[in-house]
């Protein structure tokens, strides 16, 4: 089955007329999904390896995420923050002790919360570190991904984020990924001008790049040594996706602020959160950063639900183990082809990396033929598979996904 059926293509053509082209979707119509499967509108089953860009860990509706929806939904939505709400202190209590932070600030996408902890950082270090008015610097990596605001995509070295969004916001020092020395550089030389070090733990869109055993641990400890901002962007790491809660536990660090978003709601609704202690957030007095639906009581109820997911069903120690079956039975599979040359990532999120040139059109047509087989995953800079599964699937579930993976790449022909 190389092309949609009539249905499929019908929604396609729906989508195609009326919706703006900024995505470029596998041609797969879906219209379910429950725990590890997504079924398309035709009732073909398969399973999801991409998770919606790992926001769905707890799996496709999780009852328990469900009748917490369900359940404040038909009590109280929203309130605004005008309001308090029966539900938001205890959510900020939850998730405060759970990650170790004194205060939360909740927001909705996981770009509006990277853009809260810029802005928290920017006048943290204009208040209390004393940084001369509008002279803050920020560092970033390249090829990083923290979503698509102007400010955002101001410091994306990817084209298409970036180019013809001008004029952009300045204040953005770049490094290389994963370049402990370059990092130390920048701090010698200009530490009083430095807010923060803005970070994916691993990078996710860039096709899974994980650092250096090492590498955040010393990131975070020259930051604190030059009285700069570590700032962990977890939203795609985070929420025991890596097999660990957050990705920075895999080396006992705790950043001075953590960006949470996708998983935190088990991909039920949009919710983020920015965390961080007293002396950092307290920065931020009322009437200066907001949002409507920021930590409405919806929002507050599914994330309980998510995170307590997270725990009851052991989604980090799962990811962990089922992560290292799955590379190991990936190195085998890289043992008897030319076609993947490797397998990286840590938990459930992995990548394989296909041999042809990022401009080829190799690992989508494999794609497209993992999708006939059965299995749903994307390429991410042309010539990389992310493969990130819901973390609730089973060993077994898993090793029938890497039999289909197995199929599919033994028997591609380009
Ligand atoms: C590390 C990281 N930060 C931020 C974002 C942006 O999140 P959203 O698409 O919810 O705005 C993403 C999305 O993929 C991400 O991977």
């Amino acid at each position: 089955m190389q092309t949609p059926t009539n249905t499929s293509s019908t929604f396609i053509e729906l989508e195609e007329k009326y919706g703006a082209h900024n995505y470029h979707p596998l041609p797969v119509v879906l219209d379910r999904g429950e725990s590890v499967y997504v079924w398309d509108v035709e009732g073909k089953k398969y399973y999801d390896f991409l998770s919606a860009y790992s926001a769905v860990n707890q799996g496709h509706s999780h009852p328990k995420i469900v009748n917490a929806l369900v359940d404040q939904a038909q009590k109280l939505a929203l309130t605004s923050r005008a309001f308090y709400s029966s539900k938001l202190g205890e959510y900020e209590k939850k998730i405060t002790e759970l990650f170790g932070f004194d205060k939360v600030l909740p927001m909705n996408s996981g770009a509006e919360a990277v853009e809260t902890a810029l802005k928290i950082a920017r006048k943290w270090s204009y208040e209390v570190k004393g940084i001369h008015e509008n002279a803050a610097k920020i560092i970033v990596c390249e090829n990083n991904f923290h979503g698509r605001t102007t400010t955002i995509v101001s410091f994306s070295s990817d084209s298409d984020a970036h180019d013809n969004y001008g004029p952009y916001t300045p204040g953005f020092v770049k490094i290389p990924y994963n370049d402990l020395e370059s990092l130390r550089s920048v701090l010698e030389k200009d530490s009083e001008n430095i807010a923060a070090f803005l970070v994916e733990p691993i990078q996710g869109e860039a096709g899974v790049y994980v650092p250096d055993e090492g590498f955040l641990k010393g990131a975070s400890e020259l930051c604190k040594k030059h009285n700069v901002l570590f700032i962990a962007d977890e939203v795609q790491t985070g929420i025991a996706r890596t097999g660990k809660l957050i990705a920075c536990h895999h080396e006992n660090v705790q950043p001075d602020i953590l960006i949470l978003g996708k998983a935190l709601s088990g991909g039920m609704y949009p919710v983020s959160a920015v965390l961080a202690d007293d002396h950092i957030m307290n920065v931020i007095q009322p009437g200066q950063h907001g949002s409507t639906f920021g930590g409405n009581p919806l929002a507050c109820a599914v994330a309980m639900a998510a995170l307590d997911v997270v725990e009851d069903e052991k989604l980090s120690e799962r990811a962990e183990n089922l992560g290292e079956i799955f590379r190991s039975e990936m190195k085998k599979l890289i043992e008897k082809t030319d076609l993947i040359t490797q397998v990286r990532g840590k938990g459930l999120l992995n990548a394989i990396l296909i041999n042809d040139t990022p401009e080829s059109s190799t690992a989508w047509n494999i794609c497209l033929k993992l999708r006939d087989n059965g299995l749903l995953a994307k390429p991410t800079h042309g010539n990389i598979i992310r493969l990130a599964p819901p973390l609730v699937i089973t060993e077994e579930q898993l090793l029938d996904c890497v039999r289909i993976i197995e199929k599919t790449v033994l028997e591609y022909k380009k």
